[in-house]
């Protein structure tokens, strides 16, 4: 089922300088992204995306971290995007991540995970809004899309 999620490249890995490795795992897998950003989150900002984490013991210093740098919003699509996103960046602790994941192969701890992505369909409509305006978000098509719509008609 196609679908869409929301990704983000977290600072650490803008600070590293590995956001053309991330972004290359993602097209690599065969996903379409359709809205890309730079943007610096603002503690506001946060406070919208991590909305869910307000008041846990972690919550000020995953604002601090977030805020610490830019990050790269994207918007991605493809079949169960949501779920194979979250497969190809691994487990949130990077030391429990699947080897070959993105987590796993890039970064060592929990609050420096490199990557964000939306833990479910209803979450990704919210965080994609939070980020992005309807204009920001591109429709087109790729070779693939093209190539299976010629084969399966
Ligand atoms: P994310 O939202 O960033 O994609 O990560 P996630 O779904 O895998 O994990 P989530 O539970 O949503 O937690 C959000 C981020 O908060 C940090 N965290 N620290 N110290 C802790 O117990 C703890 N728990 C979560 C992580 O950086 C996690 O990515
Ligand atoms: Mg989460």
């Amino acid at each position: 089922m196609k679908e869409r999620t929301f990704i983000a490249i977290k600072p650490d890995a803008v600070q590293r300088g590995l956001i053309g490795k991330i972004i290359t795992r993602i097209e690599d897998k065969g996903f379409k992204i359709s809205g890309l950003k730079m943007i610096q989150v603002t503690e506001e900002l946060a406070a919208k995306h991590y909305a869910e984490h307000i008041g846990k013991p972690f919550y000020p210093d995953l604002v601090k971290f977030i805020t610490s740098a830019p990050i790269i919003a994207m918007v991605v699509e493809g079949e169960n995007a949501v779920t194979a996103m979250r497969q190809l960046m691994g487990k949130t602790n990077p030391a429990n991540a699947e080897a070959g994941s993105i987590r796993a192969d890039y970064s060592q701890e929990m609050s420096y995970n490199s990557i964000h992505g939306s833990d479910s369909p209803e979450s990704a409509e919210r965080e994609i809004a939070i980020y992005f305006k309807p204009e920001e978000i591109c429709s087109w098509t790729t070779m693939f899309e093209i190539l299976k719509a010629k084969l399966e008609g």
